[in-house]
C-alpha cells in the first residue's frame, strides 16, 4: 500500500467532487477455478485499490458524501482462517493503513444501504465486472443482478474518471517500474527468438519474468510468429524461419500499476529486405506519433498522424496508391491497421475501462467513429499533463480480411492487391510503448527497450 495519506486525500478530492449520498465500493472476492477452495490468482479491484488500497478479497466500503465520513466493511479472520493461513491483520489494522477508523462486519453493509434508501438518500456504485460482485450488489441493494451495470451511477463514474486519469507522481514511479520489468521480459523474448525454439518456452520464460519481479502480467501475454492476429494468446507454433514473432507483453507491480509494450523480432535475429521495409515504416509511425505528443493535442489526432504513415509508408512500397489524406479519410489504410493508437494506462492496463470505453475515452462533443478501424479508437479526447497512454501502431497482413476486401473490390482506387499479396509473408509488426504527458509534452516511460532493426539486430546477436 501507499502511505495512508495517499488514500485520504484521493477520497478528500471524491468527497468534493460528489454532491451528496453515499457511494458503495465493492471489493473483488475469490473467484473459483475449478471447485471452490481452489482459486484463480487474486486480483483486487482497481477502483478499491485506489480509493482504500487494501489487497485482499470480503472488503467493501462506504463513502457518505452527506456526513463527511468513511467505512470499511469487513470480516476478522478466525482461528480456522489462521490455521490455514498464518496470522492475518484485523480489519481495524487495515482500515487504519488506509486512514479509516470506522469499520463494521460484511453483514452490517446491507442493513446500513438499505437504511439510506430508506430515506430516499442515492446510492452510487460502479458497474461491476465480476459476475460475483454483480450478486452481490443486486443482494445488497435488492435489484435485478443483471441490472447493476445500467443502474450505475454517472455522476460517480465520471467523478473517478476525472481523477484516475491523471496519474500522481507515486502512481507514474510505479508505472516505470512496470516497464523496468517488460524491459527484461522483452530483451530476454528478444534473445530467446531463435529457429526451432517453441513459442511457449518464450512465453513462459517472460511469464515467470513478471511474477519474479512483480505481480506478474498486466495481461495475458500475446506471443506468436502470427502476428497479423492482433491478440494472439495461443503458443503452440515452433519459430519459423523467415517469420516475425510480435511479443506484446506486460507486468504489474506489486502495487498493481501496469506495463504495455509490444516488440516485433525476426526469428534468428535478422530481418530480411521486406520484412525490415515493413517495420521501418511502423517504427516511424511509433516514433513520430510519440513526438507529437503533448497536452492540447488529441489521442484521435495522435492515432491519424500514425495512419497517415503507415498509408504513405505502404504507399511507397507499391501496396497503396492515390492520395494518401483521401485515403485516410475513406479509411483505406485500415487494411493495414485496423485498431486505435493507443488506450490509457495504469492500475488497469487498458485503464478504467471497467467504467466504460466511451466514459473515459469519448464526451458528449467527441463521439465515437463508426468507421471500420477508427471506431476501435478506445480514447479520442485531448491529452492533460499526467495522462499516460501507450502509443501502439502496427501493420498488419491479414489473410481473410485482405481477400474479404480485394473479393468486394474494396477502396481499389486506394490498394494495390497484388502487391498486398506479395507482402503476406511478413505477417504482423506492431511497436508499442508507454507514454506519460507532461506540462510541456512527453516522457517515454522506462528504460529504453531496444525498437530499431539495428538495436533489435544487436540484442538478438
Ligand atoms: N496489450 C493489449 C493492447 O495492447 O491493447
Ligand atoms: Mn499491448
Ligand atoms: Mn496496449
Amino acid at each position: 500500500m501507499f502511505k495512508s495519506e495517499v488514500y485520504i486525500k484521493r477520497r478528500e478530492q471524491l468527497h468534493k467532487l460528489m454532491k451528496s449520498g453515499v457511494a458503495l465500493f465493492i471489493g473483488n472476492n475469490e473467484s473459483p477455478f475449478n471447485y471452490p477452495a481452489n482459486t484463480y490468482h487474486f486480483r483486487q479491484d482497481s477502483d478499491f485499490l485506489y480509493f482504500f488500497g487494501i489487497d485482499l478479497p470480503g472488503f467493501a466500503a462506504l463513502i457518505d458524501f452527506d456526513s463527511g465520513t468513511d467505512i470499511i466493511f469487513g470480516n476478522d479472520f478466525d482461528m480456522d482462517d489462521i490455521i490455514w493461513m498464518g496470522p492475518q491483520p484485523t480489519v481495524k489494522e487495515l482500515a487504519a493503513k488506509s486512514g479509516i477508523k470506522t469499520t463494521f462486519p460484511m453483514a452490517k453493509l446491507e442493513e446500513m444501504v438499505q437504511a439510506a434508501l430508506l430515506k430516499k438518500r442515492r446510492v452510487h456504485f460502479l458497474p461491476p465486472y465480476r459476475g460475483e460482485s454483480k450478486m452481490l450488489l443486486g443482494s445488497i441493494l435488492k435489484e435485478n443482478p443483471c441490472q447493476m451495470k445500467t443502474l450505475a451511477s454517472g455522476e460517480l463514474i465520471k467523478a473517478v474518471v476525472s481523477m484516475r486519469s491523471v496519474k500522481e507522481k507515486i502512481e507514474i514511479d510505479e508505472i516505470e517500474k512496470a516497464v523496468e520489468i517488460a524491459y527484461d521480459m522483452h530483451v530476454t523474448a528478444m534473445k530467446m527468438c531463435k529457429l526451432g525454439i517453441g513459442e511457449q518456452e518464450i512465453f513462459g520464460a517472460i511469464e515467470g519474468i513478471a511474477l519474479a519481479k512483480g505481480a506478474g502480467t498486466s495481461f495475458p501475454v500475446i506471443l506468436s510468429i502470427n502476428g497479423q492476429t492482433l491478440h494472439n494468446h495461443s503458443h503452440g507454433n515452433i519459430l519459423k524461419k523467415d517469420k516475425m514473432m510480435v511479443t506484446d507483453a506486460g507486468a504489474e507491480t506489486n502495487l498493481h500499476y501496469s506495463s504495455d509494450i509490444t516488440r516485433t523480432t525476426p526469428v534468428g535475429g535478422k530481418f530480411s529486405s521486406m520484412q525490415k521495409d515493413v517495420y521501418e515504416v511502423v517504427l516511424k509511425a511509433n516514433t513520430e506519433a510519440i513526438k507529437a505528443t503533448k497536452p492540447g493535442i488529441s489521442n484521435r489526432d495522435i492515432h491519424f498522424i500514425a495512419c497517415r504513415i503507415i498509408a504513405e509508408g505502404m504507399k511507397g512500397l507499391g501496396l497503396m496508391k492515390g492520395s494518401i489524406e483521401d485515403a485516410v479519410e475513406a479509411g483505406a489504410h485500415a487494411l493495414f491497421m485496423p485498431h486505435g493508437i493507443g488506450h490509457m494506462m495504469g492500475l488497469d492496463v487498458h485503464d478504467m475501462e471497467g467504467l466504460g470505453e466511451n466514459n473515459v475515452g469519448y464526451s458528449d462533443e467527441i463521439k465515437r467513429s463508426k468507421q471500420f478501424g477508427t471506431a476501435f479508437l478506445r480514447f479520442a479526447l485531448q491529452y492533460k499533463p499526467g495522462h499516460v497512454f501507450t502509443i501502439e501502431p502496427g501493420c498488419y497482413f491479414i489473410p481473410e480480411l485482405v481477400a474479404k476486401w480485394s473479393m468486394e473490390g474494396k477502396f481499389r482506387d486506394f490498394i494495390s492487391y497484388d502487391k498486398v499479396l506479395k507482402f503476406m509473408p511478413v505477417g504482423g509488426v506492431r511497436i508499442e510503448d508507454n507514454v506519460l504527458i507532461t506540462d510541456k509534452g512527453h516522457k517515454v516511460l522506462g528504460k529504453a527497450i531496444p525498437k530499431t532493426v539495428r538495436e533489435i539486430e544487436t540484442v538478438c546477436s
